[in-house]
Formats: C-alpha cells, structure tokens, sequence
C-alpha cells in the first residue's frame, strides 16, 4: 500500500472505536455552514490536529474536526470544516477526510459548500443540489499510482451525485417548501474569487455555480464507491454578477442566514437515507 492509503488507514483505525456497527451518513460541512454539527446530539470530536499526519484547516469559518454523534435516528459521521487547494495543500492532503469515511465503511456522503451563483435565479440564499460537476481546473485526487484498495485506475463518472439521493433531496425539499434547484458546479482552484472574465467562461462551459472545494472530494468518494450527494448554498452572486465586491466575511455571514434552512433540508434528508 502508499503512503496516502497508510495515512487514510491510520487516521480510520483511530476513529473506529468511535463508530457503532449500524449504518453511518457521512457529511462534510462547507464555509458558514459549519453549525449543522451542533445539533449531534452525544457528540464525539476529534480535532484533525489529533490525527496522525492529518492537515489543519487555516480558514475562518472551518474549524477542521471529525464530529460522530446521531440525528434524525442515523449515526453521523460529520466533518466540521475542511481543507482547501488554496491553504497550499496538495489535493491527497484535502481528500484524505473523505478516504477516513471510505474506509470506514460510510456509504453514503453529503457534501455541502457555500457557493457563487452564475445561472439567473441562483441569488444569495437558494441552495442548489449538484446534477454535476467541472473538476477541470484542478487536480485530480487520484493522480500517481493508483491504490487499487480505494479503487480502479479507470473510475466511471458518469454519475457522480446519485440520482436515489438526488431524488430524496429534491422530495424532501419539495416537503419543506425550500426552493431547491438543480445545477452544476464548478470547482476553482481559489483562493481569489473569479473575474467577470472567468465566470462568462464557466457559463458556457454549463456551470451554474462557483466554489473552491467539493468537486475532488466527490471524485475521491466516488472512487471508493460511496454514493455522493452535494448541496451548495448559494451566498452571493458570482463575480461581475451581482453588485460591488466579493467578501470572505459577505459569504460566511449569507451562509449563516441560509443555515435554518439548509439544516431543515439536510436533516429532512437524513431521516430518509
Ligand atoms: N466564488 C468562489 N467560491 C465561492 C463563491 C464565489 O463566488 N462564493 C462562495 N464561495
């Protein structure tokens, strides 16, 4: 086995006393949004600083901790923040998070990020729920050689966001009366927000939102077979878009005002995995 596969394996051998044997969702919280893991009830964190050779997170708003407790009658696996491109790690130090849930056995992973809208109607507090993604503009997690415990060399994509969960989000939603909207995202390098430029670009490209994390991890996860769900909360128009200019603290204070309802939609969703 690699180095990579060695880190994920340590890192899971310590956090698996921590899990019960029942089914356990994955989740990983993205800017501003962060607060979803304070409604664990018994939780358990452990601090990514207390895992082996783990990588911290240096970013307002992330806190960068795995929390275990349960909602809605399901065992969580929730990561409280993550690690991005931009902080200067490599793409194998910001998917390991989602490798620990591999191989831990979660099945199942909802990943959540604050995100630009470019597609008319994505305004400031929409959430969107990922059809798919752009992973263009950014390494791929699985470059190098190929750990075949993870997965295959060659990793179908066709289907990165599950169209079960996409269903049961989008059912949920409808319940709840939240306004959600389908939409591709694309996934930038950071850490500066796009020119006007760039986002014309990504529009004819087909992405209807913007963001910095999201699009590796769902590539990670698929290739360990999790089945993936991703919902971005739409904090600000993207660049050139909306009026005046993009703030770190614009989109973590419009993620925080859209956290009522992306909480509602992400616990209705649990209940139904
Ligand atoms: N661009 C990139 N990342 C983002 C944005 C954006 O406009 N908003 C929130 N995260």
């Amino acid at each position: 086995m690699g180095a990579v596969y060695d880190r994920a394996a340590a890192a899971a051998a310590q956090l698996r006393p921590l899990l019960p044997a029942s089914h356990t969702v994955g989740v990983a919280l993205g800017s501003g949004l962060g607060g979803f893991a304070d409604l664990l009830t018994d939780p358990r964190s452990v601090p990514f600083a207390d895992l082996p050779d783990f990588p911290v997170s240096t970013v307002p708003g992330h806190r960068g901790r795995f929390v275990f407790g349960s909602l809605s009658g399901r065992f969580l696996a929730v990561l409280q923040g993550r690690v991005h491109l931009y902080e200067g790690y490599s793409v194998e130090d910001v998917v390991l998070p989602v490798r620990v849930l591999g191989l831990l056995g979660v099945p199942t992973l909802l990943l959540t990020n604050a995100a630009g809208g470019i597609a008319p109607g994505l305004d400031p507090g929409t959430l969107m729920l990922l059809t798919d993604h752009i992973a263009s503009f950014v390494p791929s997690p699985l470059r190098g050689p190929n750990e075949e415990a993870f997965g295959p060399r060659f990793p179908d994509m066709t289907q990165v966001y599950a169209p079960a969960l996409r269903e049961q989000a989008l059912s949920a939603a409808r319940e709840l009366g939240i306004d959600l909207r389908p939409g591709v995202y694309l996934q930038t390098p950071g850490p500066a927000y796009e020119t006007p430029a760039e986002v014309r670009l990504y529009r004819t490209l087909g992405a209807d939102a913007v963001g910095m994390s999201t699009a590796c991890e769902a590539v990670a996860a698929r290739h360990m077979g999790l089945a993936v769900c991703g919902i971005s909360c739409i904090t600000n128009r993207a660049a050139g878009l909306g009026a005046g200019p993009l703030s770190h603290a614009e989109v973590q204070s419009a993620a925080q005002r859209s956290a009522q309802a992306f909480h509602r939609l992400l616990r209705a969703l649990i209940a139904r995995l």
